[in-house]
């Protein structure tokens, strides 16, 4: 696509949204694998089916419905993506600029990014949840390749703080208060479809990372070019493989994420009072 097409696209994107809302949030959530039900917490919604706003492409995959939800919670306007694209599905990285880039435009500030992943470590147990501080990008995938328009993002954004570090403060401090046991760690992105072999495992392990996911790095570079803070809770749902002795399922990835879905609800319920 031109970048003249592009921005044609995301202007039309806007004005299907401005058309449901007048004053679009501040905040976008992005809700990861079996974490769909978390919109039906909101208050006071507007729901846009992804199909009526262009730039904006439906998931292929089951537990991501395709909804953008705006709505309160704790006294907070937020929206929030239900149900996101993979690179996996076949999606070209404008599919998944594009949607960030409207909420942009919209007047969004900051991306709260979530996502289901696979533990590297003993104590990355299926459940828990864990504040991503870092990540490593392991494909040659990346949403910012093209021609770069200079009004949306610098050719070369730096990547020294991708996760912005006053809005881990408050993650953290949100479960304290909430009494939920928040692990921090690095998130390394796979291209996937497929669950990893154990020696991809050992390596990742070894390059320091503590989960590994096939989502969110796209989102976090795109979000970060265009000026956006963003930080991110990951749910681990299963040993990665060789860690677990189990064979892995994306069933299992669900059942897990919509039981840990519950503390990440709460999590966020209470970080949105501190924002
Ligand atoms: N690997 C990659 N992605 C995942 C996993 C995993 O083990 N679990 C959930 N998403």
């Amino acid at each position: 696509m031109t970048p003249e097409a592009t921005q044609n696209l995301l202007t039309q994107g806007v004005k299907a949204v401005q058309a449901r809302v007048s004053h679009f949030p501040k905040t976008v959530i992005v809700l990861g694998s079996g974490l769909g039900r978390f919109a039906a917490a909101l208050e006071g919604t507007t729901t846009i089916p992804y199909g009526e706003i262009p730039g904006f492409s439906r998931s292929t995959v089951v537990g991501h419905s395709g909804n953008l939800v705006i709505g309160s919670m704790s006294g907070q306007r937020i929206a929030v993506m239900q149900g996101r694209i993979h690179a996996y599905e076949g999606h070209p990285g404008s599919a998944i600029a594009a949607p960030i880039r409207i909420l942009r435009k919209l007047g969004a500030e900051q991306l709260i990014l979530t996502n289901a992943c696979g533990g590297l470590k003993q104590d990355m147990s299926p459940g828990s949840l864990v504040l991503i501080e870092d990540h490593i990008n392991f494909t040659s995938f990346n949403p910012l390749i093209g021609p770069n328009d200079d009004s949306i993002g610098p050719r070369f954004p730096e990547m020294s703080d991708p996760y912005d570090a006053a809005l881990r403060a408050k993650l953290r401090a949100a479960a304290d208060e909430a009494g939920i046991e928040l692990k921090k760690g690095v998130y390394i992105f796979v291209l996937g479809p497929n669950f990893e072999t154990a020696a991809e495992i050992r390596m990742y392990a070894k390059f320091g990372a503590d989960v590994v996911g096939m989502s969110t790095v796209p989102e976090c570079l795109v979000a970060r070019h265009c000026g956006m803070t963003v930080a991110c809770v990951s749910i681990v749902t299963n040993h990665a493989t060789g860690i677990s002795i189990v064979p892995l399922t994306h069933e299992e990835t669900l059942a897990t994420a919509e039981r840990a879905g519950q503390n990440l609800e709460q999590l966020l319920r209470e970080f949105l009072q501190k924002i």
